[in-house]
């Protein structure tokens, strides 16, 4: 079998070394045969049995020799498997497999079971950095096929899988579950961080072993979907998760609505994972001929701790997947704190002052713009009547932004464009576009009720709000798409098969997403959902930033912050300095910093020295936001368990880097006691320190030796003290290469 193997091999590494970008190469392997899912540093391998079955025979770190993948399993003495069909890639339900499946139908007999047998693979060179597998699998008894495709990105270590569903059977097949990915993962010890939270307390962690039987995470909420549970998560093989050793992997899924993640430990002490779509109240039924295909999963894993995935992770996000993420982004004053619906023309020019005043790039106006027979006064009314209030803006936001024109200073608006309330002439006029049960009470969240996106009138509609703000307002250079309730009582009345509703809600969503795109494709806008309630990497396709949440206390964002970064780069985090808390102006700037600045606060209520600091700390801010925006991120000193916080920057070439740090405490004597280590430096060059963000005239406190010549070796090995203390409760110091 190995000589046989040895010939694969050889086949596999010349298709990967020869083959040109964008050719694919198809092959049938026989039994025994091995199929590697590679990254730089991972591997998932598939294996084919004599039965054709397809098995997870090994997930970890890549191998050097991939002979060695195939000897893995020989060396576990784990209980038996009598299902054979434990480690199956994608597990069917109804037939021999005894877990939780990956997949489960009712043929169009009426025939429960489900076999999926290996048919064929194909590779095919995506880029010089994307590989992409195919896997046919198929019934051999059914005309119903299944493709896994693994979208392997060799330097991130980032795999995006998915399942693509094909049936041609006499009728539709009801698909009852549906995932995108199905891990195997070998091993004894797992731990789980998982996530949970709620308005202004997003992004709550929970480290837990995993026991043995299911451990799901998901949501029910159809919009705003990850309120209560983001859709992110990681698992550590061995020991908890830690910042800088271990096998950790992260994972996602690629869904902006109801998802489902089963986590299993099964009898041989092995974990699989499943992910995909909620299947609750969504069985879906799939014509002959139609092609299903599930959002994406993706993970990456590591073998050095969670510091080097989200790094990975990072990295990925910013080249593949976030709108613009490798670009640059606006700094940014927006109302919504300090004016909330209460505003006029009069109001909103001299915010615009301010924001020209601040030397922010653009202003942001948020909520209460529009609604005239129902004026958004508060929350109660206007939702869906997208034209200026009259009564506030007499000459329309055309007005607003030819002054924001004339000023030098960008213009943005809020929009809330899936929702309405009853209160308002949307309604009135189209009732039948709103998810309602027909024989129940409405039952609001946040006063509102959600447009049924399932249908193309509805989206024509939501295009056309977008649309006709930038038809009216061709400088319009920003906008936050905000989304607040949840869905109650789901039923469409354009769909005929109801409960396809939650998955055709965001399908409907991504087509609207798309045509926005196609002809606006630059134009920045922030995902914002009440706070985080909908960020995932499927949306941010379509976004620049997303809004972590509406807490901007900064010793709240400091956590909040810290645990996003796990997932989502610095430059993908919208940062506000408002007048939550009670931190002076600079923990708050300094705070904000750490991703992308933006301000909420009353610009004319600052003192002096505090507006003097704000207008500094913007320019200080354009200085490092490449780093921020774009370099590695280390997290150096967690707020979890130290009385201070820091966390690192560090650009590609390691010639400049940007050290956060923040008292978390209020003790008595609480502070930076030694030298934290930095990391991500460059061993062997030297580097001057410069602490910045100062007010005016303050004295830094850092002990600096003669020369401010300090080796990477040196702050990576022994470290450099902040000198963070009651006194100095924020510092932020800039390392830059002199060699
Ligand atoms: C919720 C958002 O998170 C806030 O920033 C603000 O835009 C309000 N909605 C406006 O209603």
């Amino acid at each position: 079998m190995l000589s046989q193997y040895c010939k694969i091999r050889f086949i596999w590494r010349n298709i990967l070394f020869i083959l040109p970008v964008s050719v694919v190469m198809s092959y049938t392997v026989a039994s025994g045969q091995v199929i590697p899912i590679e990254t730089k540093n991972s591997a998932m391998v598939l294996t084919v049995d004599k039965g054709h079955l397809l098995h997870v025979s090994y997930f970890g770190k890549k191998l050097e020799d991939k002979n060695d993948y195939i000897q893995f399993k020989q060396q576990l003495q784990q209980a038996g498997d009598p299902s054979g069909v434990s480690n199956a890639p994608y597990s069917t339900a109804g037939s021999r497999n005894l877990f939780e499946p990956a997949i489960s139908v009712i043929h169009a007999d009426g025939n429960t079971s489900l076999a999926l047998q290996y048919v064929s693979s194909s590779i095919k060179k995506v880029s010089d950095d994307i590989v992409e597998t195919s896997v046919q699998l198929k019934d051999p008894v059914y005309d119903f096929k299944v493709t896994l495709i693994y979208r392997a990105y060799q330097t991130e270590n980032v795999v995006e899988q998915w399942a693509e569903i094909l049936q041609n059977e006499q009728g539709d097949v009801r698909l009852n579950k549906f995932a995108s990915a199905n891990l195997y993962w070998y091993g004894r010890d797992f731990w789980l961080k998982q996530y949970h939270g709620d308005w202004a307390r997003e992004m709550q962690p929970e480290v837990t072993k995993l026991s043995h039987g299911i451990k799901t995470l998901d949501t029910k909420l159809g919009t705003r979907a990850d309120l209560f549970q983001p859709p992110i998560f990681m698992v550590s093989n061995g020991k908890a998760p830690e910042e800088d050793q271990g096998e950790v992997m992260l994972g996602s899924i690629e869904w902006s609505g109801n998802y489902r993640i089963d986590l299993e430990l099964d009898n041989q002490n092995n974990l699989r994972v499943i992910a995909g779509m909620n299947n609750f109240a969504d069985a879906y039924e799939l014509a002959p001929g139609k092609l299903f295909k599930t959002p994406r999963f993706l993970y990456t894993l590591s073998q050095k701790g969670t510091g080097k995935a989200s790094r990975d992770l990072q990295a990925w996000a910013r080249k593949y997947r976030i709108l613009d993420g490798q670009g640059s982004r606006l700094t940014l004053l927006n109302n919504w704190e300090t004016t909330n619906f209460n505003f006029n023309e009069e109001k909103l020019k001299a915010i615009l002052g301010d924001t020209k005043k601040l030397g922010v790039d653009l202003f942001l106006l948020d909520d209460g713009w529009f609604g005239n027979k129902y004026p958004r006064n508060d929350d109660h009314a206007g939702l869906g009547d997208w034209q200026a209030n009259k009564k506030k803006l007499p000459n329309g936001i055309q007005a607003v932004v030819k002054q924001a024109d004339q000023m030098g200073v960008k213009f943005g608006i809020w929009i809330e464009p899936e929702m309405v309330n009853p209160k308002s002439e949307l309604y009135e006029n189209h009732p039948d576009w709103v998810i309602k049960q027909p024989n129940r009470p409405e039952y609001y969240f946040r006063n509102q009720l959600v447009l049924d996106l399932s249908n193309p009138k509805v989206q024509d509609f939501v295009f056309g709000i977008v649309d006709s703000l930038f038809i009216k307002n061709p400088t319009l250079a920003y906008i936050k798409w905000d989304c607040n309730a949840v869905i109650y009582n789901a039923y469409s009345a354009h769909l005929k098969n109801q409960s396809e509703l939650y998955v055709e809600y965001v399908r409907g969503l991504y087509k609207v997403l798309e045509r926005i795109r196609a002809k606006y494709p630059k134009v920045p806008m922030m995902l914002c959902s009440g706070g985080g309630g909908r960020v995932d990497y499927a949306a941010l396709k379509y976004f620049t930033e997303f809004w972590p949440s509406d807490n901007t206390d900064p010793l709240e964002r400091i956590y909040l912050q810290w645990e996003y970064s796990y997932f989502y780069p610095a430059i993908a985090s919208a940062n506000h300095v408002t007048n939550w808390g009670s931190q002076p102006i600079k923990y708050k700037v300094d705070v904000a910093m750490m991703g992308k600045l933006g301000f909420d606060i009353p610009v004319s209520k600052l003192k002096p020295e505090e507006l003097t600091f704000c207008k500094d700390a913007v320019k200080q801010y354009d200085q490092l936001s490449d780093v921020i925006w774009h370099g590695d991120q280390y997290r150096l000193v967690s707020p979890w368990n130290h009385d201070f916080a820091s966390i690192m920057y560090v650009n590609t070439d390691k010639s400049k880097a940007v050290m956060f740090s923040y008292l978390v405490s209020n003790r008595y004597d609480a502070g930076s006691e030694l030298p934290v280590k930095l990391k991500g430096l460059d061993a062997h060059k030297h580097y001057k320190i410069e602490e910045v963000n100062l007010y005016k005239g303050a004295k830094s406190k850092i002990k600096l030796n003669k020369e401010n010549s300090y080796s990477g070796s040196f702050l990576m090995e022994v470290g450099f003290n902040p000198v963070v203390n009651a006194g100095r409760s924020s510092v932020v110091l800039v390392l830059t290469a002199t060699d």
